[in-house]
């Protein structure tokens, strides 16, 4: 998916599109930067090898600002990964990541969407709520690291159903 690059505030060009392996070193960098426990270059290389997959990334004058990566189990679309780097934060990036992904799901029917976001992090829950994502549950001890607790989020799909 490509869409056309448009300038930000500042007059670099933003654009939102697909996320390919040449882009992994930058990716994992961020990943890096951002997680205690961040995914590795395997995994992300994984997940770009799989039919199912959504993979996005948000390319600002000529770098890689954010991504996201998303992937439909069963009837569900699971959102596993989403990050911008700091310096580019609380520019809209991750919301229009997140448009990209729902203008992509929205194409076929499915139940809704869903993802796990520490209990702490409240710029992630506030993203998600701002996209219509409530609270359904709570996983108990769910990261290794420090055993916080995630907050399971879900969101209904809101297409027409088949
Ligand atoms: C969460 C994260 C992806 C948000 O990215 P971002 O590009 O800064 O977010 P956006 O600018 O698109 O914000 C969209 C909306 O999310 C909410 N939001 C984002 N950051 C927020 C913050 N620090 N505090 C409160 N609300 C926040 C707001 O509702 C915001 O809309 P507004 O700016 O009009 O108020 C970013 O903070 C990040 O990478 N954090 C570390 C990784 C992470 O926590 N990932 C998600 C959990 S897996």
């Amino acid at each position: 998916m490509t869409l056309e690059a448009v300038p930000d505030d500042r007059g670099a060009e933003r654009l939102v599109r697909a996320m390919h392996f040449t882009d992994l070193e930058a990716v994992t960098a961020i990943e890096r930067r951002t997680f205690t426990l961040p995914w590795s270059l395997a995994v992300f290389s994984g997940q770009l090898t799989r039919e199912t997959g959504i993979d996005l990334v948000c390319e600002l004058g000529g770098g890689i600002a954010g991504y996201v990566v998303a992937d439909m189990f069963v009837d569900v679309w699971h959102l596993m990964n989403i990050a911008v780097d700091e310096p580019f934060r609380r520019q809209h990036i991750a919301a229009e990541l997140l448009e990209a992904y729902f203008a992509i799901t929205e194409l076929q029917g499915h139940r809704g969407h869903t993802l796990e976001v520490r209990v702490s992090n409240t710029p992630g829950i506030q993203l998600y709520r701002s996209f219509g994502f409530v609270t359904t549950g709570v996983r108990p001890g769910y990261y290794s690291d420090d055993r916080e607790d995630a907050a399971i989020m879900w969101k209904d799909w809101e297409g027409e159903s088949a």
